[in-house]
């Protein structure tokens, strides 16, 4: 019988860590909503599946994107859009950084392309604050390795992850007001310990 594991993208932490942000955000009464992407609600996690699982053809780069953007548009309209019409925290393990980095970074999509789609998919809505879990790209395979059997993406070699990881680290150079980079890459306490001034601020704006 086939055994079906979730498996992480990346082994830079963030599933880790994202549970230990929410959880202090719990604790200081600010009950943010976890989510993933690709995924997060049950159509959604279908069009996951089809992302993250082999195939016996070579997926095409743009069709990719397209469900990438599709799985979103999903999550979006249905799931995160309510939760901020409530005032809550939503709180995206993945968001459209990750498609620049993947599907533009990693397959050479131009990123005017995947600018018109979030444009489109999107309108206005961005996230307020992106935090990049950043590890060395031979440590993050190797974490990810470690843990399970690896998915489609994950097959990938180093040069591909290299430009994932050159991307999020552009993004994040060009916009520091937006984005914050944490090294993930020491242990786990050393990594909580990292993100408490994130935790802060995002505190600091949801009492405001
Ligand atoms: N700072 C860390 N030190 C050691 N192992 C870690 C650390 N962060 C995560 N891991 C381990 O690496 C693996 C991948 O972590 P995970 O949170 O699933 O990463 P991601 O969600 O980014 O793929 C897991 O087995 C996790 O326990
Ligand atoms: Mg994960």
């Amino acid at each position: 019988m086939l055994t079906k594991k979730r498996v992480p993208k990346f082994g830079a932490g963030k599933s880790t860590n994202l549970k230990v942000f929410a959880q202090a955000l719990a604790d200081a009464g600010c009950q943010a909503l976890l989510t993933r992407e690709p995924g997060g609600t049950p159509v959604a996690e279908r069009i996951r599946e089809v992302l993250l699982s082999q195939h016996d053809e070579l997926m095409d780069a743009d069709a990719e994107l397209l469900l990438m953007f599709a799985a979103r548009a999903q999550h979006l309209n249905t799931l995160i859009k309510p939760a901020l019409a409530q005032g809550r925290v939503v709180i995206s393990d993945r968001f459209t950084d990750a498609t620049y980095a993947y599907q533009g970074g990693g397959r050479g999509i131009d990123p005017l392309r995947i600018a018109a789609l979030e444009n489109w998919v999107q309108g206005p809505v961005r996230p307020d604050l992106v935090v990049v879990f950043d590890v060395p790209v031979e440590l993050g395979m190797a974490r990810a390795r470690a843990r399970s059997q690896l998915d489609r993406f994950e097959q990938e070699q180093t040069t591909f992850f290299e430009a994932v990881r050159a991307t999020y680290l552009q993004r994040a150079s060009e916009n520091p007001q937006r984005y914050r980079v944490i090294d993930a890459s020491g242990s786990l306490e050393q990594v909580r310990l990292a993100m408490q001034p994130v935790i802060e601020d995002v505190l600091e704006r949801w009492r405001a």
